[in-house]
């Protein structure tokens, strides 16, 4: 999507050969017409598939999933982080491990939002190593709902999470793919080198 290509360009900050800041309209502000043109994007890729649900985790996949859920007229339900969760036998629950933080968080969601009657679409803000995303993955498979796919604002192709979730057969979509960070320059997939 080249809109988002030109905002990571134009407003994220390159931290390292690894990381990138996306702050300005992801992550900590939200540009709300940019973000509905993002969700309109996700909608016309999954519309006609039969999606009752789109699932998120908080906090900065919620901008960009309710969005979806406007473009696709469904309800939105975002996974909580908590440290360490008492049993509950009314959650769905996973552990997801990150690797940028190095700390282990449960990621839960209440049966009463997903149910196996459900055709989920999972969207995030940012897939890196896909431990956010297969966890909600596990969550969509404990309620026996269907999984139609997965959506990701920015994926960061030279991490595994794209090839993990592939693999297992799920469609991710991405409206941007970063191939590298390397010497403070955006690399995007398909060639554009600035
Ligand atoms: P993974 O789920 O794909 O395995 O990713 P990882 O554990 O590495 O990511 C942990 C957090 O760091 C996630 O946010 C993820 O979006 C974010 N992250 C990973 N790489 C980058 C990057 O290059 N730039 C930015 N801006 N964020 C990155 P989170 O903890 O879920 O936080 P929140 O933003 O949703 O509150
Ligand atoms: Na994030
Ligand atoms: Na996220």
């Amino acid at each position: 999507m080249e809109s988002l290509k030109e905002k990571i360009l134009t407003e994220g900050k390159v931290l390292s050969d690894s990381v990138i800041k996306v702050d300005a309209f992801l992550n900590h502000q939200v540009d709300p017409v940019f973000m509905q043109s993002l969700g309109a994007e996700f909608g016309s890729r999954f519309t006609d598939y039969g999606i009752t649900k789109i699932m998120t985790l908080e906090s900065s996949g919620i901008s960009p999933a309710v969005m979806t859920g406007l473009s696709l007229g469904v309800p939105v339900v975002f996974a909580r982080k908590r440290k360490s969760l008492t049993l509950n036998e009314h959650l769905y629950s996973t552990e997801v491990y990150s690797y940028t933080k190095q700390e282990a968080n449960d990621i839960s969601v209440s049966k009463d939002y997903i149910d196996r009657d459900d055709v989920v679409l999972i969207i995030d803000d940012i897939l890196a190593n896909g431990e956010a995303a297969l966890g909600m993955v596990d969550i969509v498979e404990q309620a026996g709902a269907v999984l139609e796919g997965i959506g990701i604002v920015i994926e960061k192709g030279f991490q595994e999470g794209g090839e993990r979730l592939r693999e297992r057969g799920i469609r991710v979509e991405s409206l941007a793919t970063i191939e590298s960070l390397t010497n403070g320059h955006v690399n995007f997939k398909q060639g554009r080198l600035i």
